[in-house]
């Protein structure tokens, strides 16, 4: 008999992945999306909208919520981190679900200086994003489910190569004051949310950045340095950046779970990413690039 009966509501490049690691320990995945374009085997799709009437399978175990807004305003994150979030748990009333895991991120600190920031430190968000995705988390805390939110930094990996691009098209780096980046490679991603899912992890709150959170001036200067380019021009920046928040965040919590990365730093992450370019393997055909 399969264990665990999983669905990932919002399943595009990270549910997928995800779905299919799982789908061959011992679990059935649905996958819940709009598109009508079926997910790969074994996976199942589900045809849904979140922000309407769900019908689900029978008797789900555990729940990932992945959905992603498609405009970066206001209300497209209320739809998506609330709404959905909350129609989703009215949909899985009677279902017998152990564990429900939010992914949120970590736009949900709004301090300013740099500091160190853990799953302990203030949560008060200055961008609208931050104040959506902190609705969200509430919601699958207090769901009356055992719920994990996970709070990814600056996702980067095949298909993600927005700083790649920043560099090779000759932009600045915020070097006053030191501006922070908190990333994470799409499979350790990947990696980290099968790790949440595993009974033995305790459920709550996990910040998912790798070990090394450094400023946007270090991240630019080495990419250029592989990518053989002129080191970006040094400007200053509003406190805070653009999206009001600057700190360092730490993955200590994760790593005492049990977690061990694949790519402990932007280094070993984006020399791999090159590494695979290089030898031309196209990474995830027909995406677009973000
Ligand atoms: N990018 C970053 O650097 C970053 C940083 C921190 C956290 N995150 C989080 O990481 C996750 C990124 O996941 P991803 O890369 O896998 O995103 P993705 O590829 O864009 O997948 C999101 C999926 O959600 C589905 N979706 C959106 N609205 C929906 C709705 N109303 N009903 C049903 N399905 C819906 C989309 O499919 P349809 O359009 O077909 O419905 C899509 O398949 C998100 O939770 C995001 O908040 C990202």
């Amino acid at each position: 008999m399969t264990a665990r009966r999983i669905l990932i509501a919002g399943c595009g490049d990270l549910g997928t992945a995800l779905g299919r690691k799982l789908a061959g320990e011992d679990a059935e995945v649905w996958g819940l999306r709009r598109s009508a374009r079926s997910l790969p085997a074994p996976l199942h799709t589900l045809r849904g909208d979140l922000l309407s009437p769900l019908h689900l399978p029978g008797g789900i175990t555990d729940a990932v919520y992945l959905a992603t807004p498609g405009r970066y305003e206001d209300e497209a994150y209320l739809q998506t981190y609330v709404l959905g979030l909350r129609n989703l748990l009215a949909a899985l009333r009677g279902h017998p679900v152990k564990r429900l895991v939010f992914v949120s991120s970590t736009a949900v600190y709004g301090q300013l200086d740099g500091e160190w920031v853990s799953e302990d430190s203030p949560a008060e968000p200055r961008s609208f994003s931050g104040r959506r995705m902190l609705q969200g988390e509430a919601l699958a805390l207090r769901s009356g489910i055992e719920a994990t939110v996970v709070r990814f930094g600056g996702i980067y990996g095949a298909g993600r190569e927005r700083m790649l691009r920043k560099v090779r098209g000759g932009e600045p780096c915020a070097a006053e004051p030191p501006h922070y980046t908190n990333r994470i490679h799409r499979d350790d991603c990947v990696g980290v949310l099968a790790h949440v899912l595993e009974p033995q992890t305790p459920d709550g709150i996990y910040l998912a950045v790798d070990d090394a959170p450094c400023t946007q001036c270090e991240l630019m200067d080495y990419l250029a340095e592989q990518l053989d380019c002129p080191r970006p021009e040094r400007v200053a920046a509003p406190r805070g950046g653009l999206r009001g928040s600057n700190k360092r965040c730490s993955n200590r919590k994760l790593k005492d779970s049990g977690y061990r990365f694949l790519y402990p730093s932007y280094r070993e992450g984006y020399r791999a990413l090159l590494e695979s370019a290089a030898a031309n393997k196209p990474s995830r055909p027909g995406s677009a690039p973000r």
